[in-house]
């Protein structure tokens, strides 16, 4: 029989960016979300603006009196980096924006939820892109420091769990979303990597120690997306593509997170390259690792990949983590937007992270994005959605049962529906539809879809309802 831990926390996150709306009130900035620009991925047809989203701004009470409804005793949000400082380099932070998150915890822990706080999660005032070249330049390490102390400062008697920064291992490959940053024309694609290998490992360092001298008593963890990728088939090279791949990809950053160092791997990286390994802040780097206390991820798919054929080892290496493509197994299912669906890969994930690093796990994102056509009701019957869910989540309790990976708890990727990080509303991940059409006093209708009411019965059982089919 299925029985979680008694202290597994239970809940959803959201990235507030995507959720908010209300992109210019009360002295909000714009910020790299709100102004990138969109390249549409497989499937997309729309782009829609982050003017409105789900107007959660307005109507997050609502939100959360739901999510309290299911049960949730964790609840993942990201204070918005440029609705406290608009430019970034502002003198003074903006007073509206530290309040209005405030009453949001307030809100939560009246609810009896565990408020989970990360602090970059696409939102780098879009200023500090455009002038300092966002985590590609130092100084914006600085600000974004200021910044962390600030709002740590302001709610640090009210929250325990924090996460530096949202999937730190995607900044060198989505530069510009993730880090505020771009690759200079004259700087070579290693170079950058470094570069923005190396800072945001710092902010993420800094922001720890900032953390844990305001509030000894506060859960620090860094986070990662989990871009797994399998050999797509047995032969020898597609088998080393998918090892250097996920080096690359997934294990750099918590290799240097969690030992305070970088790896030997790494370090031949550099050397075969002609780039110098020297760093600045290792100490920082290495004091912040002592003080981690668990790690947050992210997963949604698992991918395959092929491997590439050079005699030059240095080429051959730089395809597989810079330039090639990942495929779709044909044994997997795939979402409309082409993520391929693996509940069994995430148990392996799980396991393989804590075999390596013995820490605990908190997944803070699982989800899947569907197209759906509510009824006359606003009903929404994503049955699809309850068993990806139901998937995922068996494969969380074996890994606990059966591999021995502590598990702090499991987030669902979403609570509502808002926009994906291509800013996409019709890409709906939500346990909560919101019609996006708004009624005469500018609100946007909430209504539980059928993944409501049995994520509900899932929390209420601790996990008993999983072993239902
Ligand atoms: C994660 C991000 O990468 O995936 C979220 O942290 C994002 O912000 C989520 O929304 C799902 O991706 P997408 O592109 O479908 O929104």
């Amino acid at each position: 029989m299925i029985k979680f831990p008694d202290n597994f926390l239970w809940g959803g996150a959201v990235s507030n960016v995507q959720a908010e709306g209300a992109w210019l009130t009360d002295g909000k900035g714009l910020n790299v979300y709100d102004t990138q620009e969109i390249t549409f991925e497989s499937g997309q047809t729309v782009i829609d603006s982050s003017e409105l989203a789900s107007n959660h701004y307005y109507q997050y009470h609502e939100d959360i009196k739901l999510m309290k409804e299911m049960g949730f005793t964790a609840y993942r949000f990201s204070v918005v980096w440029s609705r406290i400082h608009p430019l970034g380099d502002d003198e003074e932070p903006n007073e509206a924006g530290l309040h209005y998150y405030e009453n949001m915890v307030d809100c939560l822990i009246a609810a009896g939820i565990e408020p989970v706080v990360s602090l970059v999660h696409f939102d780098m005032p879009d200023n500090l892109a455009k002038k300092h070249n966002g985590f590609y330049n130092k100084k914006v390490i600085d600000l974004y420091i200021k910044h962390v102390g600030i709002v740590v400062e302001r709610l640090k008697t009210k929250v325990k769990y924090w996460i530096t920064y949202n999937e730190m291992n995607l900044a060198p490959f989505h530069p510009g979303l993730v880090a505020g940053a771009r690759r200079p024309e004259n700087v070579e694609p290693a170079v950058f990597f470094k570069t923005i290998v190396h800072n945001t490992q710092l902010a993420h360092a800094r922001a720890v120690l900032t953390i844990k001298s305001a509030i000894p008593h506060a859960k620090v963890s860094g986070m990662t997306n989990c871009p797994w990728v399998v050999p797509a088939t047995s032969a020898p090279e597609d088998v080393l593509a998918s090892h250097i791949r996920n080096t690359y990809h997934l294990w750099l950053t918590f290799d240097v997170m969690t030992s305070g160092k970088y790896p030997s791997y790494y370090l031949k990286f550099l050397e075969n390259r002609g780039i110098e390994a020297a760093f600045d802040g290792l100490d920082e780097i290495k004091q912040a690792s002592e003080k981690l206390d668990y790690l947050s991820i992210s997963y949604y798919q698992t991918n395959t990949i092929r491997g590439v054929k050079n005699e030059n080892v240095v080429a051959m290496e730089d395809a597989i983590i810079f330039n090639q493509s990942v495929e779709i197994s044909e044994t997997l299912s795939a979402t409309e937007w082409g993520w391929a669906i693996d509940p069994l890969g995430f148990r392996t994930v799980l396991s393989a992270l804590y075999q390596r690093y013995q820490k605990p796990i908190f997944i803070v994102e699982n989800g899947i994005a569907l197209l759906e056509t509510p009824d006359e009701n606003q009903f929404v019957s994503d049955d699809t959605r309850i068993q990806y869910h139901r998937d995922h989540l068996q494969s969380v309790y074996q890994a606990i049962q059966h591999d021995g990976v502590e598990i702090i708890g499991y987030l669902a990727w979403s609570p509502i529906d808002f926009l994906s990080s291509h800013k996409e509303m019709r890409k709906r991940y939500g346990f909560i539809r919101i019609d996006t059409t708004p009624d005469e006093n500018g609100l946007l209708r909430r209504t539980p879809k059928k993944s409501w009411y049995w994520y509900q019965s899932v929390i209420n059982s601790n996990g008993e309802q999983l072993d239902e089919a």
